[in-house]
Order: structure tokens, then sequence, then C-alpha cells
């Protein structure tokens, strides 16, 4: 039976999916859920908690760091999910050069990863759901009948990354953001467990020379029957 109410989009770094996933969200009525995000709020909880970042994390440390971590979301006025870190927000400190710098390094390791599964499975509850990240479409909902694996060059993934405001450190240029982008795409497809893989029945898209107007209809003409918004 396929998942009806999962729209699964995954791609690599800066490929647009945040952007694209929100407004198809917005569109259908449905929830946009940012694998991404947890990944960030993790990483950014265990350096508050003193994990060692240079070379292996200990995966030891990372368990009892995830003892004391509770993720949740808010909904806000207009109905949308707004990641929680214990309770207290942390927007901008998930989006920071350095949690950026180490997230890859965390989302590989398998303890984390087997914390967040059954917490992104159960999102599915809450009716219609437009998730991003690497593996929505491989691992956390093989059955969603609606995937997209979403792409565009190094050169225009940098560009878009470095006209969103505070992501990138100062002075970063285009080849500097995208030798970040590459070395976190390689490390992001090349590990063990759930590496960014388009999943075989998810539709490619290439957005280096699309619209986000034109990758959201392209979307939206893909999926049939979707159930009503929430
Ligand atoms: O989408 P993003 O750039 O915010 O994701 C941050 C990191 O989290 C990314 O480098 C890889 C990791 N990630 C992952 O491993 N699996 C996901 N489903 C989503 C993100």
């Amino acid at each position: 039976m396929s998942l009806k109410n999962v729209i699964a989009i995954d791609g690599p770094a800066a490929s647009g999916k945040s952007t694209i996933a929100q407004r198809v969200a917005d569109r259908l009525g449905g929830y946009y859920i940012s694998t991404g995000n947890m990944y960030r709020a993790i990483t950014y909880f265990a350096m508050c908690n003193g994990l060692e970042m240079s070379g292996e994390p200990d995966a030891a440390r990372m368990d009892g760091i995830l003892k004391n971590l509770a993720l949740s979301y808010a909904r806000d006025c207009k109905g949308k999910l707004n990641l929680l870190i214990n309770g207290d927000s942390a927007d901008t400190e998930i989006r920071s050069p350095e949690v950026a710098k180490h997230v890859s390094k965390i989302a590989a390791m398998p303890n984390v990863r087997s914390w967040l599964i059954g917490k992104q499975r159960d999102l599915a509850l809450l009716g219609l759901v437009i998730m991003e990240g690497r593996d929505i479409g491989t691992v956390i909902f093989p059955d969603a009948k609606y995937k997209f694996f979403l792409t565009a060059s190094p050169e225009v993934r940098a560009r878009r990354r470095l006209a969103q405001a505070g992501e990138t450190p100062a002075g970063a240029t285009v080849a500097s953001v995208a030798k970040e982008i590459a070395a976190r795409d390689e490390m992001d497809s090349k590990r063990e467990i759930a590496p960014l893989k388009k999943a075989d029945d998810a539709i490619f898209i290439d957005s280096s020379r699309m619209t986000i107007d034109e990758v959201v209809e392209l979307i939206e003409s893909r999926i049939k029957g979707i159930p009503a918004g929430n």
C-alpha cells in the first residue's frame, strides 16, 4: 500500500528543497518538515553540551546527550510547525556556519539516525506532510506515493546558499561555498547508513535553469489524488 499523505523531497545541500517543499505545503495545505533541521538541532545541542567535534564524535557520549534532548514542534498562528529544542526555539542557531560544518558528521552516526527514525515516521500521523531531506524516499518513507529528487549544479547551489543571510561565514565566495557544499554532499552520499540517494521511483528534477514557480508547478502536476489538506 502506498502512503498517499506523504510527499518526499530529497536532494543535496542547497538544492532548493526547503523553499520548494514549503511552497508545495502552503499550496496544498500540508505540513512542511525539514529533517535537515532535526540533524542540525542535534548537532547544535551536542556542541552546547561539549561533544568534541574534531575527529570522530564519541558515540557513547552522544547517547548520553540524546537522553537529555527532546525535539518537539509548536504550531504557529498560521499552522506552521516550528522545531523546538527542549521547548526552546533555536532557528537562528541551527542555521549557523559552525553547525553546517559539523552536521554531516553527526548525521552519519548510527545512534543519531536510529533516534530520529521513529520520530520522523510519526510525523506522518499529522496528515498531509511534505518532508524534505536525504533519505525520506529511500528509508523513512519508502512507501510514499510521491517522491522527488531535487538537484542543481554546484555553482547554482553555491549562489543560492550565499543568498541566504547568516548561513555562510563572512567573506565567503561562490568558490568557497561550492567547496563546502561539495564536501558535505560527499560525506552525505558516501556514508554507510541512509546515504543521500535518489529512490528508484523518485522523479528527478534538475532545477539549475528553473524558477521556483516552475519547480513547484512541475511537482504539483505529478501529484494526483492527494487527500484534502489539514
Ligand atoms: O538539508 P540540510 O542542509 O539542512 O541538512 C543538514 C545535514 O543533515 C545534511 O548535511 C545531511 C543531514 N541530513 C541527513 O543526513 N538526512 C536527512 N534526511 C536530512 C539531512
